[in-house]
């Protein structure tokens, strides 16, 4: 099989989904990609088109165990006659919950065919100075990892004759048992929404610009409580630091993340 062109498809509030996504797809060789970004409301609000490209690359932020919940629509609406799918999952070192298993499902009901798939490591939204969880990752050596993942999967369609003949086995995940008991935007129940200190804030309107939910009011700055993901996007993109992240149950939280975070985990690749 030859593949020329890639729709590289990804959200990614805090850059880390798009830097292992860019990797891979450097490590595939291929010659100008299609990104689609869906960070950014305006680009999830038309129903995705056919993917037209010889391959897709999908990759997704791991949000309380899952895919984002707003993601659903538009990935359900993706269609493709018969092409191949890389599928990605990136997670802030606590765990990547179900979601490779969730993409393969959505991909193939869309009418993709799931040639590998990879779980890597990204700088958990919640980490703070205090608190860092997986702070800096992804590192070189991540993204060594997935550039070399990506050589993998160029090597791996070099060998198909027929998408048919594939069939990609990926381990069945289990939720956790937090994630099955804690309701949904459960990070509401533990972070607030980071407020704009007015005495460092210069109102440059960035925050405004970025948030994926459009949740920040263009005048008072202020944050709609029930919108605001807690991605943070707004506290690691203001270059004046004006926002902060701030734990509601701050020593509950600190202690599950890090207690989660304790071993530094690796990336996992399937193909
Ligand atoms: C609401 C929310 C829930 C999250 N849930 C998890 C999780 O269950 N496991 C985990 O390891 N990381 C979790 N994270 C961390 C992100 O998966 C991680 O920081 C990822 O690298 C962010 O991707 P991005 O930089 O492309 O936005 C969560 C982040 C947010 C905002």
């Amino acid at each position: 099989m030859i593949v020329n062109s890639a729709a590289v498809i990804y959200f990614s509030p805090t850059g880390t989904t798009k830097k292992i996504l860019y990797a891979i797809a450097e490590g595939m060789c291929i010659d100008s990609p299609k990104y689609i970004d869906l960070t950014l409301p305006n680009a999830r609000i038309s129903n995705a088109s056919m993917i037209n490209e010889d391959i897709a690359i999908i990759g997704v932020p791991v949000y309380e165990e899952r895919i984002p919940k707003i993601l659903y629509p538009f990935l359900a609406s993706l269609k493709s006659n018969n092409k191949p799918v890389v599928i990605v999952a990136v997670y802030g070192n606590i765990g990547d919950g179900i979601v490779l298993n969730e993409l393969k499902t959505i991909t193939e009901n869309s009418g993709f065919k799931v040639i590998a798939a990879g779980s890597f490591i990204g700088e958990h939204s919640f980490s703070t100075k205090e608190v860092p969880i997986a702070e800096g990752r992804p590192t070189q050596n991540d993204l060594r990892e997935a550039r070399n993942f990506g050589q993998m999967i160029r090597k791996r369609i070099e060998t198909i004759d027929d998408l048919k003949e594939i069939s990609l086995t990926i381990p069945p995940e289990k939720l956790p048992l937090i994630a099955k008991i804690l309701p949904e935007n459960s990070a509401r129940m533990f972070t607030k929404t980071p407020y704009a200190d007015m005495s460092i804030c210069n109102g440059c309107g960035v925050c405004v610009k970025l948030c994926p939910m459009s949740a920040i009011h263009k005048d008072t700055l202020e944050i709609d409580e029930n919108q605001c993901l807690r991605c943070f996007c707004c506290v690691k993109e203001c270059r004046r630091k004006a926002r902060k992240i701030i734990y509601k149950k701050k020593l509950f939280v600190s202690l599950v993340l890090t207690a989660k975070n304790k071993e530094e985990k690796k990336p996992k690749k399937y193909i």
